[in-house]
């Protein structure tokens, strides 16, 4: 997408926007006389309230723009640029589908420029996205891409830095579209061999080292964790190592994603209505995959592993069974009550693995799980961990990517919880505190390491349609996490 920035509204594009605050009277900020005339018509009209979220979309009698959107705001001190961005989303979501390709935007609000402009580019990205790989036909007259976008209302002294913050949104949402592909994409597409060869392709391009073991590897290293959870299904498991190692760097991070390409529960076999969803169980691996990507381009100094355990969860013949007692990694012991607590046998292998390199912090994401979506709902992440300045530091990263945290308490009871009568703990300790106990478990596996863990299990996916995002995938954390990496760099 090409990106224009400007003083004026003399850059042509199809379609014009015109975000408009409630109770406003009049727009001052927009030059050309015709365009002026044609938008106090409608302003006078008084069918524009300016309320969050409205929208007007009109033809206008000019050949440029042709069509102007004006974008309901609310109170002029009430919106976040979190709403922004859903602003923009809304835009894009109305327009594509009428086969508009390029788009001027009218910069205005309380916002600094150098913060509402990349979110307007966020946003309009987010909105613009469809997952289409498997229709056969596409929509007659929709646009397949926003071509172009025109942000005005700039000073010539703010150009560059606005231009800047702009093609880096730009890059960082093409990423996050570009997984959210992998994400939406079928189980039998995206077996745990393609997950990891999705994340090769990426590292090949950048300078990102990158090691992939396979089903022997896994055996030699003792990830029992990984090795257990797979052997119901006939698609070998993975275990991917990224690393970005930049020549100066005083911290090193960890980051390690969940990667279940498909979740059936296993043996503890999940209830048929809303399985097919599981093919998102992987959101965790594709949200550090992307940030990597992202990473590998904004070349913070830090040195930042990626790990990302692979497996299909399915209740095949050789599928390892409740009251199974796994030997881990870290060498501990597991007693298995579920099968369906699958993500923190892999993630714990990963994370004991993850020590090796001494990390300063280590950051876990997965849709761990079903607890956290009924405490927290789609629009928050859960956040647990051990250190409360890397809470702090994650949760103003959210602040600041729209990509929120809410924790939990990790409080030294809940281990109670996950004490087994056989082993050195179970994977499962009854229904309270579902999302907690995940943390709890993982937390056995990361020594004094400074570690959060982030249960994306409610933000990566989106069951229905919202106005400024289409269902499924989201993409959430690729931005959180590279955030956090740059905050930690900082
Ligand atoms: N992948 C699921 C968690 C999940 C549920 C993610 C819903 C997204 C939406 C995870 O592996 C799981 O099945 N967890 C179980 C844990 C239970 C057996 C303690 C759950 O949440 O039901
Ligand atoms: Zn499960
Ligand atoms: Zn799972």
């Amino acid at each position: 997408m090409e990106i224009d920035i400007g003083e004026t509204d003399s850059v042509r594009s199809q379609l014009l926007i015109i975000p408009f605050f409630e109770d406003e009277k009049e727009i001052r900020e927009v030059r050309d006389k015709r365009i002026m005339e044609f938008i106090s018509r409608i302003l006078k009209s008084g069918a524009l309230k300016g309320k969050t979220f409205e929208t007007l979309f009109t033809v206008t009698d000019l050949s440029e723009p042709k069509y102007i959107m004006f974008s309901g705001m609310g109170k002029r001190e009430q919106i976040t640029l979190h709403d922004l961005r859903k602003v923009a989303g809304i835009v894009s979501k109305i327009c594509m589908p009428k086969g508009i390709e390029s788009y001027g935007i009218l910069l205005r609000g309380i916002w600094s420029k150098k913060l509402s402009a990349p979110a307007w580019v966020e946003g309009l990205l987010h909105g613009a996205y469809r997952y289409t790989d498997f229709k056969s036909e596409k929509p007659d007259n929709a646009s397949q891409e926003i071509k172009k976008i025109f942000l005005f209302n700039v000073k010539e002294n703010e150009k560059k830095d606005i231009k800047n913050l702009c093609s880096r949104s730009n890059k960082i949402l093409n990423s996050v579209n570009a997984y959210r592909n992998v994400i939406n994409a079928p189980s039998n597409y995206m077996t745990p061999a393609k997950l990891a060869k999705v994340a090769t392709e990426m590292a090949q391009k950048t300078e990102i080292r990158h090691k992939v073991f396979g089903l022997k590897e896994i055996e030699e290293l003792k990830m029992g964790g990984i090795i257990a959870v797979s052997k119901g299904s006939r698609e070998e498991p993975r275990f991917v190592e990224l690393d970005y190692c930049p020549k100066k760097y005083k911290k090193t991070v960890c980051l390690v994603g969940k990667g279940v390409t498909f979740d059936s529960g296993g043996i503890s076999i999940k209830p048929w209505d809303g399985m097919e969803k599981m093919k998102y169980d992987m959101a965790g691996a594709t949200a550090v995959i992307g940030a990597m990507d992202i990473i590998s381009q904004i070349k913070p100094a830090v040195r930042v592993i990626g790990l990302v355990p692979v497996v299909e969860n399915l209740p095949g013949g050789s599928a390892y069974k409740p009251g199974d007692i796994i030997r881990m990694y870290s060498g501990k012991t597991v007693e298995v009550i579920s099968t369906d607590a699958e993500g923190r046998l892999i993630l714990a292998d990963a994370l004991a693995y993850g020590l090796k390199f001494k990390p300063s912090t280590m950051i876990d994401i997965a849709t761990l799980t079903g607890a956290c979506v009924i405490a927290l709902g789609h629009d928050a992440s859960g956040i647990l961990g051990n250190n409360e300045k890397l809470i702090r530091l994650v949760k103003l990263a959210g602040e600041d990517t729209g990509e929120r945290v809410w924790e939990l308490p990790l409080w030294k009871e809940y281990e109670e919880l996950i004490k087994s009568d056989h082993a050195d703990m179970k994977n499962v300790g009854g229904r309270d505190a579902g999302t907690i106990q995940g943390a709890v478990f993982l937390k056995r596996f990361i020594g004094e390491t400074p570690w959060v863990h982030i249960d994306i299990a409610g933000t990566a996916w989106h069951d229905n349609d919202k106005p400024y995002a289409v269902a499924g995938a989201t993409g959430w954390g690729i931005r959180l996490l590279t955030r956090v990496v740059e905050k930690l760099g900082e």
